[in-house]
Order: structure tokens, then sequence, then C-alpha cells
């Protein structure tokens, strides 16, 4: 659906020269909810705004159903915008229109009749819970009112692909909840696919099929979402994620003031809501201590974290490794 190859971005401060994009290779897929997550000046912005060209990339290609956008003239790109949507941290509301008139300014620009306009507009403030809302002027909104407007106008032109750059940066955890969940049902409803820009774990947890994280503009991990978690590989990535299980934080945890042998478990879908752990109590001639554990759950499934103390026999706790590891458990020793 979205191709990007090797691409780069530059942008000359001064006597500098910035790469905010570093050779960036992509692929997201029709449907999926692809997450970019990282810190600030990541790049996160300017990578995203390349994807309809916002941002003239400096080197590469984008592909958007097999078509090369970066080789696209004025009208082309005119075209071709109008199947991505976009919506941002802070609404971009036109703040001297009502509601209305914002979502239906882009029809207008298309040149649609008064009345396809009007049944459209009607639609989509139904769609996104914003009927009553249709006479008021952005400044009378909430935060997630103004949020659900700008939805509203992007899927104005039933675009294929819907671009958020931290689109809910700016809400609370609640309507953070509500935004996501409206982004969901669009996915899920118009097979759209979106590409969500973040700076919080938490956003890509609740939402996100893949996730890449990227640092000083280059990709560094990119995965699907449960594979993250059970597994980070960069430290960029740990950190993300220790964001969010902070009750369990391993350092708090030094082997060398326990006796047995503490390991740290991971553990995705089933697996976390088996009772592997009496099992293994069961199966083993071994004492198993609780020390910390929590589990996540991710769109697609759940993801769980315990740290366990193993007392008992060398060979009884390498073969309850095993057992771990043979019910498909990430099994590491602290
Ligand atoms: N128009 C510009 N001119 C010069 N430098 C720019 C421009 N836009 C971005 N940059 C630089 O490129 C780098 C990446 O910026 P970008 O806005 O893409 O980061 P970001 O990950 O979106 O950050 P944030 O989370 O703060 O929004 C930064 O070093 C920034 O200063
Ligand atoms: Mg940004």
């Amino acid at each position: 659906m979205i191709k990007i190859q090797n691409l780069s971005k530059s942008f000359n401060n001064g006597n500098n020269k910035i790469w905010a994009v570093k050779d960036v290779n992509l692929q997201i897929n029709k449907g999926e909810i692809f997450g970019i997550i990282g810190l600030s000046g990541a790049g996160k912005s300017t990578l995203i705004r390349c994807i309809n060209r916002l941002e003239e990339p400096s080197e590469g290609k984008i592909f958007i159903e097999g078509s090369d956008i970066t080789s696209f003239d004025k009208k082309q790109l005119r075209n071709a915008r109008k199947n991505i949507g976009m919506i941002f941290q802070h609404f971009n509301l036109l703040f001297q229109k009502n509601v209305y008139k914002n979502i239906s300014f882009p029809l207008e620009l298309e040149g649609l009749s008064k009345k396809e306009i009007d049944s459209r507009v009607n639609t989509l403030l139904e769609y996104v819970e914003l009927s009553d809302k249709r006479d008021a002027y952005p400044s009378q909104l909430s935060g997630g009112q103004k949020q659900r407007v700008a939805i509203a106008r992007a899927l104005a032109n039933n675009p294929k692909i819907l671009l958020s750059d931290e689109g809910t940066s700016a809400l609370d955890p609640k309507t953070t909840k509500s935004i996501l969940d409206l982004l969901n049902k669009i996915r899920k409803e118009f097979n759209l696919t979106i590409v969500l820009i973040t700076h919080q774990m938490e956003v890509v947890k609740d939402i996100c099929d893949r996730v890449a994280i990227i640092e000083e503009g280059e990709i560094i991990e990119m995965n699907k979402v449960e594979e993250l978690f059970k597994n980070p590989k960069t430290h960029t990535a740990n950190a993300f994620i220790s964001g969010l299980k902070s009750d369990i934080p391993d350092e708090n945890f030094s082997p060398a003031e326990f006796e047995g042998t503490l390991i740290r478990l991971s553990f995705l879908g089933k697996s976390a809501k088996k009772p592997i752990v009496s099992q293994m109590v069961k199966k083993f001639d071994i004492d198993v201590n609780i020390l910390s554990g929590n589990i996540n759950e991710l769109i697609s499934t759940s993801v769980g974290h315990l740290i366990l103390e193993l007392s008992g026999q060398k060979d009884e706790i390498k073969k309850a490794m095993d057992y771990l590891n043979n019910e498909n458990v990430n099994v590491e020793v602290i």
C-alpha cells in the first residue's frame, strides 16, 4: 500500500545541513495501523510529511498503491492527496468557520453540489458523533471534539490513507482512548490504512499492529507490536516500554540479593492466560517466589511479564526453564 524506499530528507540550517530522515525503508500494508514512535526531534513529523509531500524528500522514493508519488507533477499530486487525509496535534481547524463549514471545505474545493455536500457532511457528523455541534465554532469545542471535526474533515474525500501526526498528544488519557477507538472503527469499516506518529507507547500499545522506532532520523527497530513488547531489542525500545510497565523495573531486583535464580518471563496471547507457573511448580522439584508481574493488553493480544525467583537443584531449575521455553514463554536469567 505504502512503500518507502531509501527516503532521506535534509534541511539547511545556516551553514549546517541537518539530516532529519536518513535512509528509511518501510512497507505499510493496506488496512494496517502502523505506528512510528520516537523522541522529540527524532524526525517523525518530517517522515510522515514526506508521505504526502508536504515535505519534499531529498532522496528516495515513496510508492502509494504502486505509483511513485515523488515523480508526480503538481496536478497528479493534488489528485493523490485526495486519497491521503491527515490530522495534527493541534487540530488545524479553520477558526473563523463553524464545524459544518470546516468539514464541507474540502468538498467545496472538489466542486460538489450543495446537496451532495450536505448529505456527506451530515453523514460524517453522525459518524464522529457531533451532529449536535454542526453550528458551533472550534473555540466552543473541547480538544476531543475538535479532533473529531478534524477527523471528519480528513475523511470527507473518502481517503485510503490517514496520517496522524501526534493526533492525540494534546488530549487527556480518556479522550485519547475515545479518539483511538474512533480511528480503529474507521480502519475496520473503511479498511483505511493509518500511519500514526506518537511519542507515547500507550498509543502504540492500544491501537497499532506494527511499530517502527525512529532515532536521529533512522529506523532502529521495527516489529509487530506484540513482538516488540515481548522482546525489545534496542535500549530505546526498552525505555519506551518500561515507561508503561513502571511497576516492574528489572533493576529493582538485584540477583545478588537473592539465593535462588532470578528469571524474567515474557509471554504472549494464550500463554499469558494459561496457569503455566503453577503447572511448572507441580512438575518440577523447585520453589517459586513471584516477585513482580503485569499483563499489558495490546490491540491484537496480551503480553505478560513476570519476575520469579526459582530455588532448588540446578538441573531441576534447568528443566523448569526448558519447560517454560516449550510453552512459548521467553525466559531470561537476570
Ligand atoms: N523546516 C525545517 N528546517 C530546518 N530544520 C528542520 C525543519 N523541520 C524539522 N527540522 C529539524 O529536523 C529534525 C527532525 O524534526 P521533526 O519535526 O521531524 O521531529 P519530530 O520527531 O517530529 O519531533 P517532535 O516530537 O518534537 O514533534 C529536528 O532536528 C528539527 O530541528
Ligand atoms: Mg513532530
